[in-house]
């Protein structure tokens, strides 16, 4: 089963993004979270291309973008352009996700879908074999630091439930509260992609801290 860690560059010091790709380059971490938040869906702004650009620059793990943004669909080149490796819109955010789908794999990329975790995992069944990644938020988008909603569990068996109803090749990303406690159960779910913001650069040691965050 695939296991990858994403630490979400949202959780860094700001004031110095080179160390962090440098860690992230140094880590086991197989890929980098990018938090792009505008304010309007959520209530909390973080930043957009010149930063994405920047991280790219320094990053050489694939860049996982994570768009809490409303109208994705008029920013989807522009973040292929500046390095997204995988795109993942929130579903509340559109008004035909089919199509938003299909804009990102033209620009031939990895597409993710996502919800807030009060919005039914059923609403995802018609994307589940057209997506490469489900991500289920395991907080409310918005703010890092928050603390992890233990009905996400159910969330999960769910969701696994009508990939393999629907025979299905998506990975599922769970994202928001994520640290070396609920790791190994989370993997133990089916859950492929962790994410993990203040868990990893809050630790003394990053990248020891995703190392075990792999093999607890
Ligand atoms: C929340 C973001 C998360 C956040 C996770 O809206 O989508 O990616 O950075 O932060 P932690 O791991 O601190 O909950
Ligand atoms: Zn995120």
């Amino acid at each position: 089963m695939t296991k990858i860690i994403s630490p979400s560059i949202l959780a860094a010091d700001f004031g110095n993004l080179q160390a962090a790709c440098e860690m992230i380059n140094a880590s086991e971490a197989e890929w980098l979270h990018i938090d792009v938040m505008d304010g309007t869906f959520v209530p909390n702004i973080s930043f957009g291309f010149p930063v994405l650009e920047a991280v790219k620059k320094h990053c050489k793990k694939p860049l996982d973008v994570h768009l809490m943004i409303v109208h994705p669909e008029k920013y989807i080149a522009r973040f292929a352009k500046a390095g997204a490796s995988v795109l993942t819109f929130h579903y509340e955010t559109v008004e035909n996700p089919l199509e938003v789908i299909e804009l990102i794999k033209s620009e031939g990329i990895k597409v993710g879908i996502t919800i807030n975790p009060d919005i039914p995992v059923s609403v995802l069944e018609p994307y589940i074999d057209k997506v490469d990644l489900v991500l289920l938020m395991t907080v409310f988008a918005g703010y890092g630091g928050q603390q992890f909603i233990e009905e996400s569990y159910d969330r999960i068996a769910e969701l696994k439930e009508i990939i393999k109803r629907k025979n299905a090749q998506c990975l599922i990303e769970v994202d928001g509260g994520i640290n070396a406690q609920n790791t190994s159960k989370l993997f133990e779910s089916g859950v492929n992609v962790l994410v993990a913001g203040s868990a990893v650069f809050n630790a003394p040691n990053p990248i020891e801290t995703i190392h075990d965050m792999l093999n607890t």
